[in-house]
């Protein structure tokens, strides 16, 4: 199988164009390679997926982009400035959310965003009105008033989202923005990671979530024990796995046998048969063949039709990133 790996860094763009670029990055802790040499180019203006499991090395690999870490072999550069040797220049444009946040408990909603805006050098008026504003956009309002310590898990990360781009930052590292998050209280900080982007903030965002980084991001680079064993959009990631699955339902349950004959052999495909006795689903294998999933499917049908078997329904689609997550790091179960 082959996997769009190894080129993090297509030659046709200028890295001027990168929000962030690393050559064979590297931290070790003790002898534990935590982050193993890792090549990142991520565009300026989009939202970039870093994907792994627990341990994978997506928090050592954002430290050191944020400059909270010392690289030990490698370079990164972060808009064209060195993340050790510009580390001021690389602090002034990017802000991080981190994955166990920096605001104060025993403060209010209102005193926590006021606080760090002075901090940042905002005039009292100003703090006082980016705090009202943020507070309105992320749906917090009435929480304002109240201790962060009471507030629940969804409420927390939106005030630390919030806290972090109280000077719109040029990039911003999101680091497992959603984990512990219920469905809902994701959707808002996916919607808030959308609005951050409009603005033109470059996001690197790390989840151990799948449909996160299919929702979000524009590109992906898939981590485990510390290297990337993936990059691309998700539709080369998703390709490199196989092109798609086909699903069928037929007229006639007696049929099924013989139309699982002719899928396995004009489609070269996996074929399932599914719980209900009418359908049955064929993975193709894209890669190898110069034909697309369309037309193998299209042939397929074809044959059915020449064999007299009735498909009632049929439907074409792209494997999940979960299968294509799967099929990558090759343990089931690692996934969200
Ligand atoms: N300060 C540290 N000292 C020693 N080992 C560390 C330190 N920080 C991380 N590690 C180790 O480095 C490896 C990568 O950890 P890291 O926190 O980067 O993973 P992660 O991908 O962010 O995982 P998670 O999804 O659980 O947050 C792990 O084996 C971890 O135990
Ligand atoms: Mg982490």
């Amino acid at each position: 199988m082959t996997h769009p790996v190894a080129d993090a860094a297509p030659a046709s763009r200028a890295d001027a164009d990168l929000a962030i670029r690393t050559h064979g990055l590297v931290k070790v802790f003790g002898d534990n390679r935590a982050v193993d040499g890792i090549d990142l180019a991520v565009p300026a203006g989009t939202v970039y997926g870093v994907l792994g499991p627990n341990g994978a090395g997506k928090t050592t690999a954002v430290k050191m982009l944020a400059t909270l870490l010392r690289p030990d072999g490698g370079t990164a550069h972060v808009f064209g400035r060195d993340v050790v040797k510009e580390a001021d220049a690389v602090r002034s444009r990017v802000s991080l959310t981190g994955q166990y946040a920096s605001v104060d408990e025993d403060l209010t909603g209102t005193e926590n965003l006021i606080l760090l805006a002075r901090l940042l050098g905002h005039s009292k008026a100003d703090s006082r009105s980016r705090a009202g504003q943020l507070l309105e956009a992320f749906g917090l309002t009435a929480a304002a008033g109240k201790q962060v310590k009471n507030y629940s898990g969804g409420m927390r990360r939106r005030i630390d989202i919030a806290a972090s781009i109280l000077n719109t930052p040029d990039l911003l590292f999101l680091d497992e923005p959603t984990t512990g998050l219920d469905p809902r209280s994701r959707n808002q900080v996916w919607d808030i990671v959308r609005a951050v982007v409009a603005q033109g903030t470059t996001v690197l965002l790390t989840t151990q979530y799948l449909d996160e980084a299919d929702q979000l991001a524009s590109r992906i680079a898939v981590i485990d024990h510390g290297k990337v064993i993936a990059e691309g959009t998700k539709g080369e990631l998703k390709a490199s796995v196989g092109s798609g699955s086909v699903h069928l339902r037929l007229r006639d349950a007696g049929q099924r046998p013989e139309a699982e004959r002719i899928l396995a052999e004009s489609m070269r495909a996996t074929v399932q048969l599914d719980p209900d006795p009418v359908a049955l689903t064929a993975t193709v294998d894209g890669s190898g063949t110069d034909q697309g999933a369309a037309e193998q499917a299209a042939r397929a049908l074809a044959a059915l039709a020449r064999s007299g078997i009735t498909v009632d329904s049929f439907a074409l689609g792209q494997p999940s990133l979960d299968e294509v997550f799967m099929a990558l790091t090759d343990k089931k179960g690692v996934t969200a």
